[in-house]
């Protein structure tokens, strides 16, 4: 019922040129899935165009950008605005990343208004959200959570909300190498859903797709898509090498 979603999140990583190589060494590899799979990789903006002509060469793979501004256009120099990404064939936004509101000062206001402006160009959200090592040991990993989804998201019309891809990344296992267990993710995926039944309803919460990111590697990725909430991973670091992405696509 819920396509399983591998995202490749390559922060600020991939020239160009590493990018259609990449491209090129993932086709001559990557056999044609044998399970529904729905992949997407999010280089910089830099190399958004290039990998949009390249795809269109009919590589099952779609394509996001990792950050975007809340405004169609105007006076904001240095931003990108959804529309301009939506015109390369940008399906998906990460938005929401803990870099993003560590390093770039994102609060849960701004990150809201850039979903809302996201949905309005039809362009997928993956909304991230998560809990920091001392929010976790303090035992409010879950407060934590529900802040984020309900100011976050809690706004969205239901109508919207349909498009909603949401990614749970703690950011203590963001990487690290130290990934959260199965059942830590499975507890917080759980938690999510409910949130997402009670506040949306019962028919979003099946069919909304629930991410987990942080340290997810060829080697546990296959631990994480056997829990009943997790629906796919958004990859930092084993995302950049050709092969070990296989190796996740493929889990
Ligand atoms: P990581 O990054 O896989 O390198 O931990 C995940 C992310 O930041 O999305």
């Amino acid at each position: 019922m819920r396509t399983p979603l591998i995202v490749a999140n390559w922060k600020m990583n991939g020239t160009v040129e590493e990018t259609l190589k990449f491209l090129t060494r993932f086709k001559r590899s990557w056999k044609a899935p044998t399970s529904a799979v729905e992949v997407v990789l999010c280089p910089p903006f830099t190399a958004l165009y290039s990998l949009s002509v390249a795809l269109s060469e009919g590589l099952p793979v779609k394509m996001g950008a990792q950050n975007c501004s809340w405004q169609e256009n105007g006076s904001l120099t240095g931003e990108i605005s959804p529309s301009f990404l939506k015109e390369l064939g940008c399906h998906y936004l990460i938005l929401g990343h803990s870099e993003r509101r560590t390093l770039f000062g994102e609060t849960d206001e701004m990150i809201s208004k850039k979903v809302a402006a996201v949905l309005q160009q039809e362009i997928t959200p993956i909304f991230c959200l998560g809990e920091t090592g001392p929010e976790r040991e303090g035992g409010k990993t879950l407060q934590v959570i529900e802040r984020q989804l309900s100011q976050g998201i809690g706004g969205v019309e239901r109508g919207f909300f349909e498009k909603m891809v949401i990614a749970y990344e703690p950011v203590w296992a963001i990487g690290t190498g130290l990934s959260a267990t199965p059942q830590q993710a499975q507890e917080a995926h759980h938690f999510i859903r409910d949130w997402v039944a009670k506040q949306k309803g019962t028919a979003l919460a099946g069919t909304t797709r629930i991410l987990y990111g942080g340290s997810v590697s060829p080697q546990n990725i296959a631990s994480f898509m056997r829990e009943a909430d997790i629906d796919g991973a958004l990859v930092g670091g084993a995302s950049l090498e050709v092969d070990s992405f296989i190796r996740i696509v493929n889990y």
